[in-house]
C-alpha cells in the first residue's frame, strides 16, 4: 500500500497542532479532565451581523458557483480594507480569495515554485509553511530566529540565507507560534536587505494583524517599503480577525500575473470558496468593526495573565509577545529533570506528553515549530480555563526533580 502513495508525501508530516487538538479531544471523550490549549482559533462566536449576512445570502439564492477567485463585491471590500487599514492600493484584478488563508498560501507556492527553488522560513514558524513548500516541490530554508532576538529574524541572518535560488521569504508578524511582532524599524531593516536582492519575493502572512497589543503597532512589508510592492504577496483573512475560522475565507493581493496563476490552480482544483462565506466576509470587512478592538482587549488581558503565571513556574521563562494569541515559553530550566512518573524530561516533546499525562493540559511542543526547547500555548480560551491551566503547569513544574 505504501508504494501506492505519492513519494512527495513521504517528506510531509500531518499538522502537529491538529494532532494535539485531536489527542486532547480523545482524552476528553474518554472522560479525562483535559484542558486543550492547542487550537489556534478565537473562542468568540462570529459576530451576529456577519451571521445575518450569510443567512440573507442563503435566502436570496446566492448559493451557486461564483467567480473562481472571489465575487466582485468581496474583492472590492478587500481593496477597501487594504487602503483603509494598510495604506495599500490594490485593484480587484490584483486580489484573490480562497478557502482560508491556508489555501491561498499553498496555491501561491504551487503557482511559483520549481524544483530546487528555496523559500526562507524564519523559525519558530507556523507548522504548515515548510510542508507546503515541500508539497510544492521547493526547498524550505529554515533560519533560526531565537529568543535572544525576540523570535525575530535579523537582517544579518536574512542576508546570510539568501542564495541565487531563493524565491520567497515567508514573513509572519504577529507570529504564530511566538506572538512576536516586528516594529516598523525592524521590518524596514529586513526590507532594506531585500532591496539588494531583486529576485527574492515576500509572502507576508498578516493573519494576526488585528491582534497587535499597544504600544506595538502592526505594519506590513509593501507599506513599509513601497519599492517591494511589485514583489510582495500580502496575505490576510477573516478567520482570526472576525472569529470566522470555520467559514474558510482568506485572501491575498499582489502583482496581477501571480494572482492569475493562483486562480488557475484554484480553477482546476477547488473552484470558488463557499458563496455564502464570501457574502459573510463582505459584511465582516464592510460592516461594523467593533469586534476587533473588543477581542484585542480581551486577548491582551489574557496574554498578561498567562505570561505572569507562567513566569512563576519553576524552570519556565515566558517572554511577553507583541500580538496574536500565543505565548512561546522556554523550558530550558526543566530539561534534565525527572517527572513524577519517573520519566526524565529530555526534550520539549517529553515535557508536553508528561504535562498531558499528569495534569491533563494539552500544549504543543516547540519541536513542531522548529525551535526547542519551548512549548506553545494558545490563550484563545476563557480566563478561568487559563488560570486553571497555568496553575496546573506551575504544579507540574514544581513536581519536577
Ligand atoms: C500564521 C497563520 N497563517 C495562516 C493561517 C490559516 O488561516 P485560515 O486558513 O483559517 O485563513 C493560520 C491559522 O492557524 C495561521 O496561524
Amino acid at each position: 500500500m505504501s508504494s501506492f502513495i505519492a513519494e512527495s508525501l513521504s517528506r510531509v508530516k500531518p499538522s502537529p497542532t491538529i494532532a494535539v487538538t485531536n489527542k486532547a479531544a480523545e482524552l476528553k471523550a474518554a472522560g479525562k479532565d483535559v484542558i486543550g490549549l492547542g487550537a489556534g482559533e478565537p473562542d468568540f462566536d462570529t459576530p451576529d451581523n456577519i451571521k445575518q449576512a450569510a443567512i440573507a445570502a442563503i435566502q436570496s439564492g446566492k448559493t451557486k458557483y461564483t467567480a473562481v477567485d472571489g465575487i466582485p463585491d468581496l474583492k472590492k471590500a478587500i481593496c477597501a480594507k487594504f487602503k483603509r487599514e494598510n495604506g495599500l492600493d490594490y485593484k480587484p484584478s490584483q486580489v484573490t480569495v480562497g478557502t482560508g488563508g491556508k489555501q491561498v498560501l499553498y496555491n501561491a507556492l504551487m503557482a511559483t515554485l520549481n524544483p530546487g527553488d528555496e523559500v526562507i522560513i524564519p523559525a519558530p514558524y507556523w507548522v504548515s509553511y515548510p510542508d507546503m513548500v515541500l508539497l510544492a516541490g521547493g526547498e524550505p530554508v529554515v533560519v533560526e530566529a531565537g529568543m535572544e532576538t525576540g523570535f525575530k529574524l535579523t537582517p544579518e541572518a536574512l542576508r546570510g540565507a539568501i542564495t541565487p535560488k531563493t524565491k520567497w521569504l515567508i514573513f509572519n508578524s504577529p507570529s504564530n507560534p511566538t506572538g512576536a511582532g516586528y516594529t516598523r524599524a525592524e521590518l524596514k531593516a529586513l526590507t532594506d536587505v531585500l532591496l539588494d536582492f531583486p529576485h527574492v519575493w515576500v509572502m507576508t502572512d498578516d493573519m494576526y494583524e488585528h491582534l497587535a497589543f499597544a504600544p506595538y503597532e502592526f505594519c506590513t512589508p509593501a507599506e513599509v517599503e513601497p519599492k517591494l510592492y511589485e514583489r510582495t504577496l500580502t496575505v490576510n483573512g477573516v478567520s482570526k480577525a472576525y472569529a470566522m475560522t470555520g467559514w474558510r475565507i482568506g485572501y491575498a493581493a499582489g502583482p496581477e500575473p501571480l494572482i492569475k496563476a493562483i486562480a488557475k490552480i484554484q480553477s482546476q482544483s477547488t473552484s470558488n470558496p463557499s458563496s455564502i462565506s464570501q457574502w459573510a466576509a463582505v459584511e465582516a470587512l464592510n460592516g461594523p468593526q467593533d469586534y476587533i478592538p473588543m477581542s484585542r482587549e480581551v486577548f491582551q488581558r489574557r496574554r498578561d495573565l498567562v505570561v505572569s503565571m507562567l513566569n512563576q513556574a519553576a524552570g519556565i521563562h515566558c517572554p511577553t509577545p507583541e500580538g496574536a494569541f500565543y505565548v512561546y515559553p522556554s523550558i530550558a530550566g526543566c530539561i534534565g529533570k525527572t517527572a513524577p512518573s519517573g520519566k526524565k524530561i529530555e526534550t520539549d516533546e517529553d515535557f508536553v506528553s508528561e504535562l498531558l499525562e499528569s495534569e491533563g493540559v494539552a500544549v504543543v511542543q516547540g519541536a513542531a515549530f522548529g525551535l526547542s526547547p519551548f512549548f506553545r500555548i494558545s490563550y484563545a480560551t476563557s480566563d478561568k480555563t487559563l488560570e486553571e491551566a497555568c496553575t496546573r503547569i506551575q504544579r507540574f513544574c514544581a513536581a519536577l526533580k
